[in-house]
């Protein structure tokens, strides 16, 4: 995700800046930018690619002791010299950088344009700098307070003014700011590495606060604009652990990190009750979405579950069938695709081999287009797809998937209601009722996640077991299948999953004394169905651990060691989000009781790039 870094101190500011930088590179970005002021102006390098081909041109830099820096994550513009950051006005007076999105961003462009700026990238940044530029009357600091008022969504900006030399404004809402204190010398980042080889000293601007730093004093203004006191903290914390944000694994601090993934994911895209997509997200005409007879989603793993609970959106939406295809195996079961049909490759990594040979595969049948639902940006896919739809979930670095999970399902829930409008198939209110529904999601993760106390002491019991079933029906069954992979890829304990009507058919003859069953349960249409599944697993001895919402889970009666996890109720179909997040605690957890090495479980590798 998108880094900043802040100096205005003594020493050359363009080192310490890159420097800084070069600390957030683990968070992942594709492109980075300097700009440094002197008493001669603003002077900025910036590009594509790593911070490295950055370093060799620090030296285009003039003397400076003041600057601002950016690693890029892109998500409004492909990646590109011209996107990355820092941005300026039309003047190049006012240079900013910004973590976040911003969601008005179509109106403001088109407000800016008509009224004469000069708009050189497709970002929703440089609007902001040319906002700044119109709210300028000799203090930038003020010209901030007025410009945010005029944003939308989620922002952490700094900026400088060549007129204003010894000066950074920032302002934070919904994305991490810190201003670091040194000896005539200060510092801004949006993480803690950034700033923790010069100093532990620092303050945390909150929600709707800007800030005005300078070299011997950090000034804090509230939402009121009136000035704030605010005690410095002292960061105690190794870089490494502080890549980790005082977590102890990258996979626990990626399960924390998904309310705010799945709101990233949502954020500019679900206007009203409408899904709002831009070109380069969804592509096609109405009349080819008219055309369409059938979708094929092709992935592998947990992006392949995801798969599958978009596959039922696309069906129940849009009308269109659909199949989730194990990527895999696309290839060889000799795929019906001809120009009706549609298909979309789903890829955390936007490089694993098969899902690439999928997509490949489907366009050289002459595929009507090849849509994808991606993470990493600059990626095979993300470039070989005709649309790419950001996940927008921030480098995932854990072996196992977490947030890419959640926010692959929300991202082909979107796409699902907009095929389905497209088509005439989902009417206003319907699409009204799930984007509510969507919209409620990120706090509805929250909640979920506050399971982990509990779930924390079950895992001990669960860390002891050899094999462990999952069952769940419809978006359950789905889930169930993620939870599964999940528990056995990181704990290397046994788990299947089973479509709860399935047991008796057969697997019924494992369950004997103590053999844990996780049963989902979070659609009140089929619930009455699951309990009855339970109860036969019970009669014989199963151990129940039952995850779903207070009324489903009120069909059950549970007894003795039996465990009710409850999670909040959503639209069965988004379920997935929120009982998945509850089996991801469930294997952490048991995978630390058992001593494994969470973040990257044996013989697993993060990107598969061999068939
Ligand atoms: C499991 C996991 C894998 C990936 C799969 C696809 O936790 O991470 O199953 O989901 O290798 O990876 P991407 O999404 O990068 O194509």
């Amino acid at each position: 995700m998108c880094g900043i870094v802040g100096y205005v101190g003594q020493k050359q500011a363009a080192r310490i800046l890159w420097d800084s930088l070069s600390r957030l590179e683990y968070r992942g970005y594709d492109s980075a930018g300097i700009a440094v002021l002197n008493g001669a102006g603003v002077a900025t390098i910036k590009c594509k690619g790593r911070l490295k081909d950055l370093r060799e041109r620090l030296s285009e830099l003039p003397p400076a002791t003041q600057g601002i820096g950016h690693t890029r994550w892109a998500t409004h513009g492909v990646p590109s010299d011209t996107n990355s950051h820092p941005h300026h006005d039309c003047s190049g007076d006012i240079v900013l950088v910004h973590n976040g999105i911003i969601e008005n961003h179509r109106e403001l462009r088109e407000e800016l344009a008509r009224r004469g700026h000069n708009i050189t990238s497709q970002t929703d940044t440089e609007l902001v700098a040319h906002l700044l530029e119109e709210n300028y009357r000799g203090d930038l600091l003020q010209a901030m307070m007025d410009t945010v008022p005029c944003l939308e969504g989620s922002m952490a900006l700094v900026a400088l003014h060549e007129s204003e030399p010894g000066k950074i404004v920032a302002y934070r809402e919904k994305s991490p700011l810190i201003l670091g204190l040194g000896e005539g010398e200060n510092y801004i980042a949006s993480d803690i590495p950034a700033i923790l080889p010069y100093t532990k000293k620092a303050v945390v601007m909150g929600d709707g606060e800007f800030a005005r730093v300078s070299r011997d004093a950090v000034e804090v203004f509230g939402p009121d604009r009136k000035p704030v006191s605010r005690e410095p903290v002292m960061v105690d914390l190794k870089p490494e652990a502080a890549e980790k944000a005082g977590f102890d694994h990258f996979m626990i601090k990626e399960i924390y990190e998904q309310p705010e993934a799945l709101s990233r994911a949502i954020s500019g895209r679900v206007r009203g009750s409408s899904v709002v997509l831009e070109p380069g997200e969804y592509g096609l005409t109405d009349d080819q979405a008219a055309g369409i007879s059938r979708i094929y989603l092709l992935a592998c793993g947990t992006a392949y579950h995801a798969c599958l609970a978009g596959k039922t959106m696309f069906e129940r939406f849009a009308g269109v069938p659909t199949e989730a295809v194990l990527a895999s195996e696309f290839r060889y079961q000799d795929p019906l695709v001809d120009p009706s049909v549609l298909c979309i490759g789903v890829s955390q990594s936007g490089e694993t081999a098969d899902t690439l040979a999928a997509t490949r595969e489907a366009r050289s049948r002459g595929a009507m287009r090849i849509m994808s639902v991606v993470n990493s940006a600059l990626s095979t896919l993300a470039i070989e797809a005709d649309d790419v739809l950001y996940q927008r979930a921030g480098p995932e670095i854990a072996v196992a998937s977490t947030k890419a999970y959640t926010t692959q399902v929300v991202s082909l829930a979107l796409l699902a209601v907009r095929l389905a409008v497209a088509r005439g198939r989902m009417t206003p209110h319907e699409a009204a009722a799930f984007t509510r529904e969507l919209k409620e999601l990120p706090a509805k993760a929250q909640t979920a996640l506050k399971l982990a106390g509990e779930i924390k002491e079950l895992a001990k019991k669960v860390a002891l077991k050899e094999d462990v079933f999952f069952i769940g029906r419809g978006a359950d069954y789905l889930a169930a299948m993620e939870g599964q992979l999940k528990l056995k890829e990181i704990s290397y304990i046994h788990a299947e999953a089973y479509a709860a009507g399935e047991l008796k058919h057969g697997t019924l003859a494992l369950i004997e004394d103590g053999v844990p069953v996780i049963a989902l349960m979070n659609d009140p249409s089929l619930a009455p169905k699951t309990a009855s599944n339970v109860m036969e697993v019970k009669a014989r001895g199963g151990w129940i651990i039952a995850v779903g919402t207070e009324e489903c889970l009120n069909k059950l009666e549970l007894d003795g060691d039996d465990v009710r996890l409850v999670v909040p109720a959503t639209h069965p179909l988004l379920s997935p989000v929120t009982s998945v997040i509850a089996m991801q605690l469930l294997s952490y957890y048991a995978a630390l009781e058992k001593g494994a090495d969470v973040d990257k479980p044996r013989n697993l590798a993060k990107s598969v790039t061999v068939e």
